[in-house]
């Protein structure tokens, strides 16, 4: 069986997924496991949180936070927001998981055994304030080129170049502002430029790869150069050498390799510690990773090189379907300005296949491409409900109205009927085609072609005129028949791109799911279900809303000046004065707390009303010791509906804040069963 393993490029565990990523590089590796799995191939599909590196510890300082507090955080975010999208990841890992480390360590040790590492002496800017040597990121100075006094480590926001921050003038810490200084430090250094000859004779065989991808590959070979691959600084993968004591592997070492120990970890998991190698160690297994395109130099050049410098024959990668950027209404999304949507706030108004379908429709597959809401909301309206639902509701509305529910047989094809077929079976091998070659545009095309022929057959038919001649029995059933094959195609084409919605489908027909190449499957003759609404229509006002909604946060941000990067989680949806009265919030004390058995995070506590003596099970045991909990006075939410975690009755909830560790507001002044404003 072919063997397809699937990445997405790991996310870094500071910030949420905006839309743009999602259509960059998740969404479609997410249906293209679909797809293979539907296929009945052999698919392991996994991704995980980039959570090492100075994009995170830069965030969390600025947030306050420690940067495990801060990965923790946004590795949990992602995490939920890929969860109500319906991603169908194997595996999501981190690369803070404990057993990352030591592959990592190994690859590099194997590279400089092999002769493909090599130490340099080289100068960094040094804080002797914060005794640290720091990453361009945290330092500001005065550029060399325009003189402006706020130029960035690596470039000048005024004049736009780029350079060496050793070259910037008085530079200072963005943290502190204290002034730094060059100091000499020892790094290790890949010795890409070494590796040319075998990357180009590689790249050869890659010919089919998107002309930006192979080009950008290609252009990129010719000037390589040792890159160095360790860092000063504490929050990383130690360098495993005694020398390199205090310094730590570059996270774009150590980030790829986290492609391979999310399957270890996933291997583990499942209770079979070597399966991981089913998919990295042979040569049969199609290796494709999903990235967006500021990515294609690490995956087209620099892991690749890392691979071949390995004595273990691991997988390179096969495909590198890189996608270009998208925009929002015509400005790049930019967190810090505001111009962003917020998805897990989107997704209380829209369903996950509306997103699904929409970030599919206007995805950057050849050129940067544009998210509108009007295009949205036209796809949705027009295109799910006016074509593709319509075409559904439509027929089974006229099987429960006229045959009670039941399929009629097929009988004799006129050439209409062998016309309509044929059509099917032609977009059928498009779709396919789409899919294996990752173009989502084409898939949401011909879905939609295929609602559109199905509904030209059906208004072309006419079945409601037959079925008034008796004589036409047989032609309004095979015309019924053909159109639920119709349906069932649509299921199966439609599957890895809106899930959820393809699901109803096939229980509209009576059945779980379906193979893809089982699309045309004869149909059974027993009785279906009455079809509910597949998709809502999305009002004017709404769209407007949305627009206006935009316009606004991106005022307050410009208001607020903020050149931030936002380290914050957004804010779930307003809700009312109401809401919060139905709330009954209660001063308890804490009687006792102990540990659930076998459970990491459980505590189950007995705690005192004053009225009475309750038992609250809380997850905080991961972050709270329980030996100093009793006697605390805590605020309790007291009418809460009871629920029973791992066997133990909870029948309320306590507040507590933070992240690793956690604090609980302590109201030692106030009498239990007080109630809380
Ligand atoms: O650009 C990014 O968000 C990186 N964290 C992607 C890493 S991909 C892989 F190498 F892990
Ligand atoms: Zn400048």
């Amino acid at each position: 069986m072919q063997k397809v393993l699937i990445t997405s490029a790991l996310p870094y565990a500071n910030g949420i997924l905006h839309f743009g990523h999602m259509a960059g590089a998740y969404l479609p590796a997410d249906i293209a496991a679909r797809y293979q799995r539907m296929k009945g191939r052999d698919v392991h599909y996994v991704s995980g949180s980039d959570e090492y590196g100075v994009a995170i510890t830069l965030s969390a300082e600025l947030a306050g936070r420690t940067p495990k507090e801060q990965a923790e955080l946004f590795h949990k975010a992602n995490l939920d927001l890929f969860l109500k999208l319906n991603f169908s990841f194997d595996h999501y890992s981190r690369t803070t998981w404990e057993g990352h480390q030591e592959p990592v360590q190994q690859f590099f040790l194997e590279l400089l055994n092999n002769g493909w590492i090599e130490p340099k002496i080289t100068e960094q800017l040094y804080s002797e304030t914060e005794m640290r040597f720091l990453a361009d990121r945290y330092v500001v100075g005065t550029c060399p080129k325009c003189g402006y006094a706020e130029a960035r480590g690596d470039e000048c926001p005024s004049c736009g170049s780029s350079f060496d921050a050793l070259d910037l003038k008085n530079p200072r810490s963005k943290i502190t502002g204290s002034p730094l200084v060059k100091k000499e430090t020892k790094h290790w250094f890949l010795l890409l430029d070494k590796f040319k000859p075998k990357l180009q004779a590689w790249l050869e065989t890659k010919k089919h790869w998107k002309p930006n991808v192979l080009h950008f590959a290609q252009e990129y070979i010719e000037g390589l150069k040792p890159r160095s691959i360790t860092r000063d600084m504490s929050w990383g993968i130690p360098v495993p050498l005694e020398e390199a004591e205090g310094k730590v592997l570059y996270v774009w070492f150590d980030a790829p390799i986290g492609y391979m120990t999310a399957s270890m970890e996933w291997s583990k998991k499942i209770g079979r510690p070597e399966r991981w190698k089913d998919y990295w160690l042979d040569p049969n297994v199609k290796l494709i990773h999903f990235i967006g395109k500021d990515n294609i130099p690490f995956h087209a050049v620099t892991f690749p090189a890392m691979v071949m410098g390995q004595n273990l024959p691991l997988k390179l990668v096969d495909e590198l379907p890189a996608n270009e950027f998208l925009n929002l209404e015509g400005k790049k999304f930019s967190k810090s300005e505001g111009w962003s949507i917020d998805l897990s706030d989107f997704l209380t108004r829209y369903t996950a296949d509306q997103i699904r379908y929409g970030l599919a429709a206007m995805a950057p597959e050849t050129a940067d491409a544009e998210f509108t809401f009007k295009e949205f909301q036209n796809r949705c309206n027009s295109e799910l409900v006016g074509k593709f639902g319509n075409f559904i509701h439509r027929t089974l509305s006229f099987l429960q109205a006229n045959f009670q529910g039941v399929t009629p047989p097929q009988g004799n094809l006129d050439e209409d009927d062998k016309n309509f077929i044929s059509d099917l079976k032609k977009y059928f091998v498009e779709a396919e085609e789409a899919y294996e070659t990752f173009r989502l545009r084409k898939v949401v095309q011909v879905l939609m072609e295929i609602s559109q022929r199905a509904n030209v057959y059906f208004d072309h038919k006419k079945p409601w005129a037959l079925k008034k001649d008796p004589s036409k029995k047989e032609e309004l059933e095979t015309t019924l028949y053909l159109c639920i094959q119709a349906i069932q195609l649509l299921a199966v084409v439609a599957s890895p791109l809106i899930p959820e919605t393809s699901s109803k489908i096939f229980s509209f027909l009576g059945i779980e799911s379906l193979k893809w190449d089982d699309a045309f499957a004869p149909l059974h003759h027993r009785p279906l279900p009455s079809p509910t609404t597949l998709f809502r229509k999305i009002e004017d006002e709404e769209i407007e809303k949305e627009i206006q909604n935009l316009h606004k946060l991106s005022q307050k941000h410009q208001m607020q000046e903020s050149t931030q990067e936002q380290t914050f989680l957004p804010l779930k949806p307003e809700i009312s004065i109401d809401d919060v009265d139905r709330l009954d919030l209660r001063v308890a004390q804490i009687i006792s707390a102990e540990r659930v058995p076998k459970s990491k995070k459980l505590l189950k506590l007995q705690v005192d009303l004053g009225f009475e003596k309750r038992q609250i099970v809380a997850g905080i045991g991961h972050a709270i010791d329980p030996d100093t909990l009793p006697g605390k006075r805590v605020v309790i939410i007291a009418n809460l509906k009871p629920a029973t975690l791992m066997g133990v009755e909870s029948q309320g909830m306590i507040l507590a804040g933070g992240i690793d560790t956690l604090e609980i507001p302590s109201l030692t002044l106030l009498p239990p069963g007080l109630p809380v404003k």
